[in-house]
């Protein structure tokens, strides 16, 4: 049963709350949680928000208006929009999840936003194959190849790769999609590589139509990404790899609304020469994207998380934790 008493567990009466006793009960009553890391998070959750609400001094009218941006996110999602990923990325929270949950070593290739765009449907493509359909696009080769951090290969990495079409929109935004367009999944050869003929990335705005779009008006704030492409890498017993690789010059490199651009991501795209072009069959002087990407195993990410989250709770002067499955929890055995 719900009812504390009946269930055995010490669920305080709630009566009288004030503003100064409201935390400690709502995170007594939600400690009857039997996961240990629900009531923790549920308890950090209450404990910010309430604090939120007392700092802020938060109107009614402002509560209201917070509940029905929400609503309004919610309306606006479909199967191809996800407004509460866009909501995420635009406040830096996307960013900081993935740099907590997939710290590199130095030498590991760093990650980036997901964003909103991937979706499950791309097709398998043989290496050296054209994803794109786009015919006003700058066509572009691409020639990577993915390493461990010892620089060896890794064969048999799936990777996702999707980029938008030449005027800046993903084919998941255009009404009338027949078919993905500019997305592959393409599969390491046993030396590690990985190649595909797309086109040049162009810079584009978030989708802001919506109550995301209008946020960022409020704040004063421009809507665009810079020119990128994203990749994705997957193979068991290796860190799950969220990236992009942004090119050099771009407006938006240093102003990405979605906080989703570093340094060690920003490149040069060249030039084909004859050689290549004969080789690849691709056109004389396409544009040439080269990278080798590094990807770290589970267990180096793993032992690298852990001792991030130590170093963290320690700098936060929270104590009396431990980490199960690599997730602080309270430590009360
Ligand atoms: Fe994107």
């Amino acid at each position: 049963m719900a009812n504390g008493k009946e269930s055995g567990s010490a669920a305080p009466p709630l009566l009288d709350l004030t503003i100064d006793n409201i935390t400690p009960n709502t995170i007594r009553i939600n400690s009857q949680a039997r996961d240990a890391r629900l009531k923790y998070v549920m308890a950090r959750l209450v404990s910010h928000l309430h604090d939120f609400a007392r700092e802020t001094r938060l109107s009614t009218d402002e509560w209201m208006a917070g509940l029905n941006f929400l609503i309004a996110c919610g309306k606006i999602c479909s199967d191809v929009r996800n407004e509460f990923i866009l909501l995420s990325d635009v406040l830096g929270l996307s960013l900081l999840v993935d740099s907590i949950n997939h710290p590199k070593p130095p030498l590991g290739t760093e990650g980036s936003v997901l964003g909103p765009f991937h979706t499950h449907d791309a097709p398998t493509l043989p290496n050296g194959a054209s994803m794109t359909s786009d015919p006003e696009g700058e066509p572009m080769l691409a020639l990577c190849t993915v390493r461990d951090t010892q620089g060896r290969p890794v064969p048999g990495v799936k990777i996702d790769i999707w980029e938008t079409d030449s005027s800046g929109h993903y084919d998941v935004q255009h009404a009338d999609r027949s078919a993905p367009s500019e997305r592959a999944v393409l599969v390491s050869d046993d030396d590690g590589r990985f190649w595909f003929q797309g086109i040049k990335p162009v810079s584009y705005p978030i989708p802001h139509d919506g109550p995301v779009g209008k946020l960022l008006q409020l704040l004063n704030r421009h809507c665009w990404r810079p020119a990128h492409v994203h990749f994705m890498f997957e193979k068991e017993g290796w860190d799950h790899l969220i990236t992009a690789l942004y090119i050099r010059g771009d407006p938006y490199e240093t102003s990405d609304a979605v906080f989703g651009v570093k340094k060690s991501l920003v490149i040069d795209l060249g030039k084909v020469d004859a050689d290549t072009a004969a080789k690849y069959g691709v056109q004389e002087g396409s544009w040439l994207l080269k990278h080798d990407f590094v990807l770290t195993t589970q267990e180096e990410t793993e032992k690298l998380r852990d001792q991030n989250a130590v170093e963290a709770l320690k700098k936060l002067g929270l104590h009396n934790l431990k980490l199960v499955d690599h997730l602080p929890v309270p430590d009360v055995d």
